[in-house]
């Protein structure tokens, strides 16, 4: 009856599914309208007696099940345990008096495993850490999400987030479509959170899409560098976390090429402001619009005696957005003089404040030294000699 040699037609239509090795899949077959009362098989090889796995008179069979949704006219069989020998072509069948209606089936099995190459981030505890998942541009509109561990048949199930929730907790999902990028932020990373993670993107005739990331998060005490590049105008938020057991000792900021003499950063400037966070163990330095002239090496801690490994040390670049746009030298000077002026002005009033606390606290800082030799020292960094002048006039003004 089911022997495909005495077909004389097969319906020519190949339904391809893939399922994972070690999990089930489901085989979907639709029927035409009319044979909600028959019978419905999955068979394989020719169909003969002994090829039939299925049938809906006995819906569970060892490792196959079967449902026959009479209301949408499509039978489901689940194939469970899947290993590498069931692989490859089956058939449905619907038994009619005479001849069956076949549908074939082409069963493609894949690892449940991901990926060969795998992309490494590092950050530190208490840190906020992005990750970038790049996917092809067919997929704009397709769900998007992030899973922990290797095995891609559970990661939708065990999303972390989706591209429908957007933020879930320390969990952030930003999808930039014109760059086919879903990127994932995760804040105040705790060591926990190192290991893999899979990035998905749902395919609804296939499986799913997987790129596959290993993140390391190392504990705070461990802290070198970190690198950020900011655009002038914008603000900027530096992040410095500690150990959570320091977190009533005093924080510091410093500015400077090295360590052991590096400028001390008052808060007080009005475009600076720090917030510490005992909760997340860090504390944060927010800058309103960042100037160029904030670029350089930063230190932070919470205790300016401990050892360089205590220290997180802040490499900022500050980038003009418009620089091509810039026509000549007189426009750079009228766009960027003022703000420098400025800057190296309140760095004048940070720098007497400094003193002043310096002068409270120790006396590692000479109070015999001149004032216009500490102003020089602090203008140090400026290039050129007419503004140090100018500032020093305007220090003047100000004092
Ligand atoms: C197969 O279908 C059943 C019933 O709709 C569903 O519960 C199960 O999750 C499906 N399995 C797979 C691997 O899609
Ligand atoms: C880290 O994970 C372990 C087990 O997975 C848990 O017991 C512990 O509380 C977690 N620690 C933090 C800080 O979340
Ligand atoms: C900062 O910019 C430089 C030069 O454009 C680039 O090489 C570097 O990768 C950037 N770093 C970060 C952390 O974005
Ligand atoms: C700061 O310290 C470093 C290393 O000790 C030294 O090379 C550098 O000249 C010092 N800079 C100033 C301005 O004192
Ligand atoms: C401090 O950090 C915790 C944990 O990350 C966060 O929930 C909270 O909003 C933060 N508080 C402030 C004032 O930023
Ligand atoms: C950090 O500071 C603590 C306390 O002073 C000290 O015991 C520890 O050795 C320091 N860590 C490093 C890496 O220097």
């Amino acid at each position: 009856m089911w022997s495909l040699q005495n077909l004389l037609f097969i319906i020519c239509r190949v339904i391809h599914v893939t399922g994972y090795v070690g999990r089930e899949v489901n085989v979907s077959c639709s029927y035409d309208e009319g044979y909600e009362s028959y019978e419905k098989y999955l068979c394989n090889n020719d169909c003969g007696d002994s090829d039939l796995l299925i049938t809906t008179s006995h819906s569970s069979k060892n490792k196959y099940r079967i449902h026959d949704d009479k209301t949408s006219r499509i039978f489901t069989t689940t194939i469970s345990d899947l290993h590498s020998v069931d692989a490859g072509k089956y058939w449905c069948g619907v038994t009619i008096f005479g001849i069956d209606i076949y549908t074939e089936v082409e069963l493609k099995l894949v690892p449940d495993s991901c990926c060969d190459t795998v992309t490494k981030v590092q950050s530190y505890e208490g840190y906020s850490e992005s990750v970038s998942c790049p996917y092809e541009s067919q997929y704009h509109n397709s769900l998007k999400y992030i899973c922990r561990g290797n095995r891609p048949s559970t990661c939708l199930q065990q999303a972390l987030i989706t591209s429908d929730t957007k933020q879930n907790g320390r969990f952030r999902l930003d999808d930039d479509k014109m760059s086919g990028t879903f990127t994932v932020t995760i804040n105040s990373l705790t060591q926990n959170d190192s290991g893999s993670y899979l990035c998905g993107v749902q395919r609804n005739s296939d499986v799913d899409v997987f790129s596959a990331v290993e993140l390391e998060v190392e504990e705070w005490c461990c802290v070198k560098s970190t690198t950020i590049n900011g655009t002038a105008g914008y603000p900027l938020t530096l992040q410095c976390p500690y150990p959570r057991q320091y977190r009533h000792n005093s924080k510091f900021l410093c500015k400077g090429d090295h360590r052991n003499n590096c400028t001390k950063m008052a808060v007080s400037q009005r475009r600076f402001t720090l917030q510490d966070n005992a909760t997340s163990s860090s504390f944060m330095m927010k800058i309103t619009a960042l100037e160029a002239d904030d670029a350089g090496t930063y230190w932070c801690g919470t205790d300016s005696q401990w050892g360089v490994g205590n220290y997180t040390k802040i490499e900022l670049s500050v980038f003009l957005q418009h620089t091509r746009k810039i026509p000549d030298a007189a426009l750079y000077v009228v766009y960027t003089v003022p703000p420098v002026l400025l800057l190296m002005c309140l760095l004048v009033t940070v720098y007497k404040n400094r003193c002043s606390r310096v002068n409270e606290a120790d006396d590692t800082m000479s109070r015999n030294t001149p004032k216009e030799k500490n102003i020089e020292e602090v203008m140090g960094a400026a290039e050129s000699g007419v503004r140090k002048l100018k500032c020093k006039a305007l220090s003047e003004f100000y004092a």
